[in-house]
């Protein structure tokens, strides 16, 4: 399902209400809620909305808990850390515990702070599969999201729920979740912005029969579904407009 925003506020006030929504229904049906937090930039105002009125009073922040879909391996106190540009925008604004946020230990070499975010999430969900009630994504001008990068191995992982990945831009190593997480959740919600996201977009909403399929295409929840967020620059060439399925 595709919703397309006049500009990037619209769409970050339509993501917050949509996570808010997500985050009280999963707490009241079963008692807690399951996000799984986008970096970047674009989610950044969606954040800071839901550090704010009417959000902060009234969504159920006691049943939250939060993940993130991929980090950087940098300081937790590092400009470029998803954890610290989520920290700034939301978590110091809300009354969250330390156990209900599950961050990458971005400071670890990157297969151990892979393998030790894979034992937080299988421990989370008692070793039952994945099942993120809602998992925040955004898009790359090359179609990556996370940090699953087009050509890398991470995009092939089917059996590990982590992986690691470099940035291709700056070799930066990351730690990302894989599609198994991802396919696995209730509900995925990408958020894409800007006229530099317009010329992937139908790439990834459209692909054409036997080009490879890139990472955010290969997002398909299994029992779960998938909700585009774009704003009208972002979705300036697409072939259909508002309300279509892909
Ligand atoms: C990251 C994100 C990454 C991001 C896209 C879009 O750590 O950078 O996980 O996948 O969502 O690169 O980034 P922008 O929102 O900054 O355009």
């Amino acid at each position: 399902m595709i919703r397309v925003w006049d500009g990037p506020e619209e769409l970050a006030r339509g993501a917050a209400e949509l996570i808010a929504a997500t985050i009280r229904q999963a707490v009241a049906e079963r008692g807690r809620c399951a996000l799984l937090l986008a970096g970047g930039d674009t989610p950044r105002r969606t954040y800071e909305l839901l550090a704010g009125p009417p959000y902060r009073d009234t969504v159920p922040w006691g049943g939250l808990h939060l993940f993130w879909g991929d980090e950087r391996c940098v300081s937790a106190d590092d400009p470029r850390s998803n954890l610290a540009m989520a920290r700034l925008a939301l978590l110091d604004q809300v009354p969250l515990s330390p156990a209900q946020v599950h961050p990458v230990a971005g400071q670890l070499p990157p297969a151990a702070a892979a393998a030790a975010y894979e034992d937080e999430m299988r421990a989370f969900f008692a070793g039952g599969p994945p099942r993120f009630d809602l998992a925040l994504l955004g898009i790359g001008s090359d179609g990556h999201t996370a940090s699953l990068f087009p050509g890398q191995d991470a995009v092939a992982e089917r059996r590990c729920w982590t992986a690691v990945a470099a940035g291709p831009a700056d070799g930066l190593a990351r730690v990302t979740v894989t599609l198994p997480v991802l396919n696995g959740a209730a509900r995925v919600l990408f958020l894409a912005a800007g006229a530099g996201k317009a010329a992937v977009l139908p790439w990834v909403l459209a692909p054409h029969g036997d080009d490879e399929p890139l990472p955010a295409a290969l997002v398909r929840p299994e029992s779960g579904e998938t909700v585009w967020y774009l704003d009208r620059d972002a979705a300036g060439q697409l072939p259909v407009r508002e309300g279509w399925t892909p």
